[in-house]
């Protein structure tokens, strides 16, 4: 459900998900290494995460690394990796005193031991925080998710704790790794790209979609208040009609 916020004059859409691209392209418009524009472009989530949640955004979900993104150089995976550790870990501290819950999606056998223990650990400590509740997508892929819901649902119905009558729409969203999360009502993808790259298939159904052609590293807060300006001027229908 969205809020409203007074001082802006705007509705607020309760959860937005981001495709952060562009990191590249700003690298080298700066003529810096490519690794220079992940660090950029990671400073920005932090501070789009307080900017989201003051406009009143509970949700936030953001693309992190697919899991397509593994076919990238082994130089430039193992510099997002190493950004990753660090930025975790720097979450934790964040994360309590801005009162923030983290919540990652994908596969998480797919990460480095270490990695899946300060996940687990960001996870734990930050579960009863009340703000934003912040989802990072991590090796995820919609497809991959899908995938696993669905092993998990033939599995229960093997083992006899689900029978195949009770498989609603509901039931295929409580499999899926975004379970108790509600489904996004904005998507934001940077860079000027209009494709999802495999990301949160079933959940965007009827989200509007939104493609700024900023980059990444240059998002700010106001980047995201045109978001959310756009947001208001567009008719959520979900397929019924307006009455005249
Ligand atoms: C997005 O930036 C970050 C990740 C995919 C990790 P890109 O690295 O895709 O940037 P471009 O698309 O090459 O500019
Ligand atoms: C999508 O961006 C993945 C993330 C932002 C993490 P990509 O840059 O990897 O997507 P494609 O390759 O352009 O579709
Ligand atoms: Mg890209």
């Amino acid at each position: 459900m969205d809020n409203y916020n007074e001082e802006l004059g705007l509705r607020i859409p309760e959860h937005v998900a981001i495709i952060m691209d562009g990191n590249g392209r700003w690298a080298k418009a700066h003529l810096v290494p490519r690794n220079m524009g992940h660090s950029a472009g990671s400073k920005v989530v932090e501070q789009i995460c307080e900017d989201a949640y003051n406009i009143g955004i509970k949700y936030l979900t953001v693309y992190a690394f697919s899991t397509e993104n593994w076919k990238r150089s082994s130089e430039e995976v193992g510099a997002l990796m190493l950004l990753l550790r660090n930025y975790l870990k720097d979450c934790i501290k964040r994360a309590n005193s801005n009162n923030m819950r983290v919540i990652v999606i994908g596969d998480k056998s797919g990460l480095s031991d270490d990695i899946v223990e300060t996940i687990q650990h960001l996870e734990e400590v930050t579960k009863d925080n009340t703000g934003l509740t912040f989802v990072i997508a991590l090796n995820y892929g919609g497809r991959d998710e899908l995938l696993r819901a669905m092993k998990k649902i033939g599995a229960d119905i093997q083992n006899g704790s689900l029978s195949p009558d009770a498989i609603t729409e509901q039931l295929i969203s409580d499999y899926l790794d975004t379970r108790g999360i509600p489904d996004p009502d904005l998507l934001i993808r940077t860079s000027g790209e209009q494709r999802l790259s495999n990301f949160l298939p079933w959940q965007l159904a009827y989200t509007e979609f939104y493609f700024p052609e900023v980059l990444w590293p240059d998002f700010n807060k106001d980047e995201l208040i045109k978001a959310v300006k756009k947001y208001n001027s567009r008719e959520r229908r979900f397929g019924g009609r307006k009455e005249e």
